[in-house]
């Protein structure tokens, strides 16, 4: 089975890799990921100095998925730039994936300045959705910010940059982010980021699971696959063909990830599955892809990609 997935000119084995937060806080958890079956993966978003987080309980698992406020714990970016690099020169030919979400659009260029000028030759993601930072709204979720960010990045940026955004819930705000995200040579976008400010509620004890933000999370696992499909599907068939999609949301199984290929992912992110499970989740999804890809009698990826049918 040719399991390839290509993003720009960069080809991966297989379209699976952790979604950026899970299983990439640290240097064990990184290698655990660079040492599985993944096709690449994804570093903790960064911000310009290491950050203890929001307070604990932060990450709670319920039946259909989780709940979160983690509140951008990370080791520092220069941790996630000297990680990669070190990455890169012991895995020619492999490519990872750093992720970057300032406090303020001035530490995302600062970040963006010190990646271009290092010999980084992966992909980078601007975080422009997390939701769990108080009193921080979400940069997706205001267009112009959006687009002013994307043009000051791309005066000098001059390596793949890719965002990841929040999820979308109305056709009009499809059209309105795909016509700005048209306007610049991104390699990808990735959809979506946790479903923000969820409330989970422990009935028994008749409170919230979380601490902070009052009970308020990210949402994410089984709850957020069909926005994370609707997602993918409105960016795929509204961007420029040379911007890839990464769907991340709901995936748990080979049949999770043959419905965003067929949206049109060419990478698919795994989230609250892998944090439940760990690394050995990504062997048993491609063995389910392949028997999906056996019985339906396709070999590559590319033979299904994007060809979801409308009725
Ligand atoms: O709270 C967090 O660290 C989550 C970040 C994100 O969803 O991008």
């Amino acid at each position: 089975m040719n399991f390839t997935s290509k993003i720009g000119s960069f080809k991966f084995e297989n379209p699976l890799m952790n979604a950026s937060g899970v299983w990439c806080d640290d240097k064990e958890k990184l290698d655990e990921l660079k040492n599985s079956s993944s096709g690449s993966f994804v570093t903790k978003s960064a911000t310009p100095q290491m950050r203890e987080g929001n307070p604990s309980p932060r990450y709670i698992e319920v039946p259909l998925g989780s709940i979160n406020s983690m509140g951008l714990p990370n080791l520092g970016f220069d941790f996630y730039l000297n990680y990669s690099l070190k990455f890169q020169e012991n895995n020619p030919g492999k490519v990872n994936f750093i992720s970057i979400a300032g406090m303020k659009p001035e530490e995302n260029l600062e970040m963006l300045h010190k990646i271009n000028d290092s010999d980084f030759k992966g992909l980078t993601e601007l975080n422009l959705s997390c939701p769990n930072l108080p009193g921080k709204p979400q940069i997706g979720y205001d267009f112009e910010a959006t687009e002013l960010i994307l043009k000051q990045a791309f005066e000098f940026f001059n390596k793949p940059l890719g965002v990841k955004l929040p999820p979308y819930f109305d056709m009009v705000h499809f059209d309105q982010m795909a016509e700005i995200l048209n306007q610049f040579p991104l390699a990808y976008v990735n959809c979506i980021n946790s479903v923000g400010n969820g409330l989970y509620i422990d009935t028994e004890n008749e409170s919230v699971v979380i601490k902070p933000k009052d009970g308020f999370g990210g949402i994410g696992g089984a709850y957020v696959k069909p926005t994370a499909l609707a997602n993918v599907r409105a960016f795929y068939t509204r961007l420029n063909k040379s911007i890839s999609i990464i769907g991340c949301g709901g995936v748990e199984s080979g049949k999770d990830v043959f419905e965003h290929l067929l949206c049109g992912a060419e990478m698919v992110q795994v989230g609250t599955h892998l944090m439940r499970n760990g690394t050995l989740v990504f062997d048993k999804i491609l063995s389910e892809l392949a028997e999906i890809m056996e019985q339906k009698g396709y070999k590559n990826i590319k033979d299904f990609r994007g060809k979801l049918k409308s009725l």
